[in-house]
């Protein structure tokens, strides 16, 4: 049982957090590191730190290196006997990369009592709400892991994952941020490892830019098999924020994508990029 000290440690990320730049050019915690997120105030308020404090002992894995650290410690692994000793059983197991508030693992949670959902997000309120909607529920196959989600994959010994989800990842509109997308070569390398062949990335994206990245890192890839049926035609070149209405009049090419991954309920982020009358992007690409 995790007991009040350790609730402290995660008030004091908080702190931390708040201490943070909170502009797009604040510098990663490690200079080597580019990171796919902003280190931002972490503020909870008194329901998400009481339903923190009623629910961190059940749902949050202590994987963290160390206190207020995203990182995970170096001597964990993912395999197959941690997965047995987290969930007490052999089944399934899907991790979401960037869960947001939740309503997406939860609800696939709840609706799918056979599989192991893991959570990874690195933000205070995102993780304290997901706890809450999980813990209401009392639902005993969703654990949540606070860390940098392309480390825990790095530490993924080969074949333990099933599935693995990415919706909505954060858009780094800018092109100079275009590197900070979580969806690169080296985290498709280490899913491809976790991912047991023939085990699926979905990745889903309302950000007409973000999807050409994502068939630029992936289809050429001869370790993962684009699944998806559906044509879509997508300007070739990229575009940053300020000029994204470029985009239209640049040279376009059909790509194949995959229709709505019926597992997804629909979160503020996707309903935030219907309203404004954007195309939402569904990927499945296959660990071959
Ligand atoms: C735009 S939100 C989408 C949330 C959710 N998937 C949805 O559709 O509602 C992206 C989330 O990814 C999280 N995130 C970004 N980089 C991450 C990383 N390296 N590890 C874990 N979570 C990350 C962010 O904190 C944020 O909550």
């Amino acid at each position: 049982m995790r007991g009040v000290s350790d609730t402290g440690r995660y008030k004091r990320t908080m702190h931390e957090l708040e201490e943070q730049p909170t502009n797009d050019t604040a510098q990663p915690r490690h200079e080597h590191l580019v990171l796919s997120f902003v280190r931002r105030s972490g503020r909870l308020d008194a329901r998400l730190q009481r339903a923190w404090d009623t629910y961190a002992d059940t749902y949050l894995l202590p994987l963290n290196a160390g206190e207020g650290s995203l990182d995970i410690r170096d001597d964990w692994r993912l395999t197959d006997d941690w997965i047995r000793s987290t969930w007490g059983n052999d089944h399934p197991l899907i991790v979401e990369i960037g869960t947001g508030q939740g309503e997406n693992i939860v609800a696939a949670a709840a609706q799918h009592p056979q599989t192991n959902y893991l959570a990874l997000e690195v933000y205070d309120p995102g993780v304290a709400h997901t706890m809450l909607r999980a813990g209401k529920q009392q639902l005993g196959n969703l654990r949540i892991a606070q860390i940098n989600a392309p480390e825990l994959f790095a530490k993924a010994d080969t074949a333990t994952v099933n599935e693995v989800w990415t919706f909505f990842p954060d858009p780094w509109p800018k092109m100079k941020h275009h590197k900070r997308r979580i969806v690169q070569p080296a985290l498709a390398e280490a899913i491809h490892r976790a991912l047991i062949p023939g085990g699926l990335w979905r990745i889903a994206t309302d950000i007409e830019d973000y999807a050409l990245h994502v068939h630029e890192i992936m289809d050429a890839r001869t370790d993962f098999r684009n699944t998806g049926d559906v044509t879509v035609s997508l300007p070739t070149g990229h575009v940053g924020k300020g000029n994204a209405d470029l985009a239209q009049d640049m040279p376009h090419a059909d790509f194949v994508e995959s229709a709505r991954f019926d597992g997804r309920v629909l979160t503020n982020f996707e309903k935030k990029g219907l309203d404004a009358g954007r195309v939402i992007h569904d990927f499945a690409y296959q660990a071959i």
